[in-house]
């Protein structure tokens, strides 16, 4: 896009505005620098210039997500930075940065006994390489239904984005647009690192791997695993059912065959030791004796 000398001069005063705050009275604050980006281990310069103030107290905070701390207090470094951290006219300097000094700065610059104040923020980048990034590919999948595959890197910074490879091949993002991956339907994102084919094909069987790549170092890939595009197994199912049928038919045929058998009879009265006794009057009448005879059945 072509800029015009009007909208350019626009883009100059923005840009004015955002590197320099003026405080409240007199005084203004402003940076050289509103990101700074250096390699891990390597020394930064945060630069904080302010003019108009007569007594300035520096301050310089640091803020990573929801936790805030001071760096500089009363224009000196607090005890948590010292010896790691030096404090200047123009800034503060680290000798050598780590992945966990990534943040926003702040440096605010105070009238002493005044309430002129101003402040600027500066955004810190470490920058860190990725390292081999960890995937989660099944071995197989079914055709005709949703597969997903993942792929995480924790170490990068800025955070990497992500590529997908199959049998070496990089995987466009449009799959229609590309001869080899024309007949798969998937989608991937690059910032989740998520490959996600709706639905699974026979033709998406392969080796895949995954590459993650932030601009630092080299790019890292992951090792390569097999996916494996599978059928519905039609035959086998119907197999297991008529063997499950067959076996629940044998079962019903023996219980009925020890029934008919008179095997449950025996068994449950049995298992009760149930002595039946039956009794009957003589036929003889010649006398009070009777004849008394008792089973056990
Ligand atoms: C895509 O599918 C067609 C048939 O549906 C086949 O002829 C062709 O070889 C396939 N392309 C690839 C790259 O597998």
């Amino acid at each position: 896009m072509m800029k015009r000398p009007g909208q350019r001069h626009l883009l100059l005063l923005f840009t004015a505005a955002t590197l320099c705050c003026p405080a409240l009275g007199g005084g203004s604050v402003y940076t050289s620098e509103k990101e700074v980006k250096v390699d891990e281990n390597q020394p930064a310069t945060l630069s904080c210039y302010y003019s108009g103030f007569s007594s300035p107290r520096v301050e310089w905070k640091f803020v990573q997500g929801s936790t805030t701390s001071l760096v500089c207090y009363d224009s000196k470094i607090t005890a948590s930075y010292q010896g790691r951290v030096v404090f200047s006219q123009t800034g503060i300097s680290f000798h050598s940065v780590t992945r966990k000094d990534t943040g926003i700065y702040t440096c605010m610059v105070t009238e002493n006994g005044g309430e002129d104040y101003g402040e600027i923020s500066v955004h810190l980048l470490v920058l860190v390489p990725p390292s081999k990034p960890s995937v989660n590919i099944p071995s197989s999948g079914t055709i005709g239904h949703r597969v997903v595959l993942t792929c995480s890197e924790e170490n990068g910074s800025p955070p990497p984005q992500y590529q997908w490879f199959r049998d070496g091949v990089l995987m466009p993002e449009d799959p229609k647009k590309s001869r080899v991956f024309t007949n798969s339907s998937y989608t991937i994102n690059s910032k989740t690192g998520e490959l996600v084919f709706n639905p699974l094909s026979a033709y998406d069987t392969g080796e895949y791997s995954c590459q993650v790549y932030n601009g630092v170092g080299t790019a890292m890939r992951s090792e390569a695993i097999r996916l494996e595009a599978a059928e519905l197994n039609v035959g086998g199912i119907v197999a297991a059912v008529i063997v499950t049928l067959i076996l629940l038919g044998l079962l019903v045929f023996g219980v009925w065959f020890a029934y008919s058998q008179g095997y449950f009879n025996r068994t449950s009265k049995g298992s009760t030791s149930k002595k039946v006794i039956y009794s009957q009057p003589s036929a003889r009448s010649d006398g009070d004796f009777r004849q008394t005879s008792s089973f056990l059945v």
